[in-house]
């Protein structure tokens, strides 16, 4: 694993950038210098589009709880893992994604060498602890071409980062509260998961994690 610190022109700090493969890194504390804005935006998502256990198609609830932002958002349920423009509680089309969420997006990914992201769709999934998701690939987007770009906030989670078949070693990173993650190129297949979230109590987000991903799904 390669560490090394650059210098951000538009965050005005530095970063501790983290490569975990040829074409995936983790920014640590990316996030950080938005939070404030990130944070009302979040709450106003989920205000609009509420949280909920989604079923697979094998009929299990999830332990996350879901919602999403942008044109598209992810969903599940007994007939499958799809993208839709509706929220099918409300069948109103999912919040717009806001601007700060896309910004910083859009700036992360560029860290990592994708400098023409443009994110139509933020899956955001809330964990309490005990919560889990288990090894998956990212892969009901229309094409690959674009990177996953993950945002973590609220209690620390392990990281599973694997490789391109299931039962492949995985690395295990620890992810903080404006930690970032992208992963594309190469990469974009790689399995990923996240082991089940300990007891604890955030400052600011109390006994829970909350996962986003940006992606490019239609
Ligand atoms: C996911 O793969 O959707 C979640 C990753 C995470 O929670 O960090
Ligand atoms: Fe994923």
């Amino acid at each position: 694993m390669h560490s090394n610190f650059d210098l951000f022109a538009d965050t005005e700090q530095p970063h501790r950038s983290e490569q975990i493969g040829e074409q995936s890194w983790v920014l640590r504390g990316f996030a950080l210098s938005r939070i404030e804005q990130l944070l009302p935006a979040l709450e106003s998502v989920i205000e609009r589009a509420p949280l909920r256990h989604m079923m697979t198609p094998g009929g299990f609830s999830m332990s996350v709880a879901t919602s999403s932002c942008g044109a598209l958002g992810w969903i599940t349920d007994r007939s499958g893992y799809r993208y839709s423009a509706e929220d099918p509680i409300s069948h109103q089309p999912w919040p717009q994604m806001p601007e700060v969420f896309r910004e910083l997006a859009q700036a992360a990914a560029k860290q990592g060498g994708f400098s023409d992201f443009i994110p139509d769709s933020c899956l955001i999934n809330r964990y309490v602890p005990g919560a889990k998701m288990s090894l998956h690939q990212d892969k009901d987007e229309h094409s690959y071409a674009a990177p996953i770009v993950s945002l973590s906030l609220g209690l620390p989670a392990m990281f599973l980062f694997g490789g391109f078949a299931r039962s492949d070693k995985s690395q295990r990173i620890s992810l903080l509260h404006g930690d970032m993650v992208i992963w594309g190129g190469v990469d974009r297949l790689r399995y990923h998961g996240i082991l089940p979230i300990k007891y604890g109590r955030h400052p600011q987000l109390g006994e829970q994690r909350f996962n986003l991903t940006f992606r490019t799904a239609g």
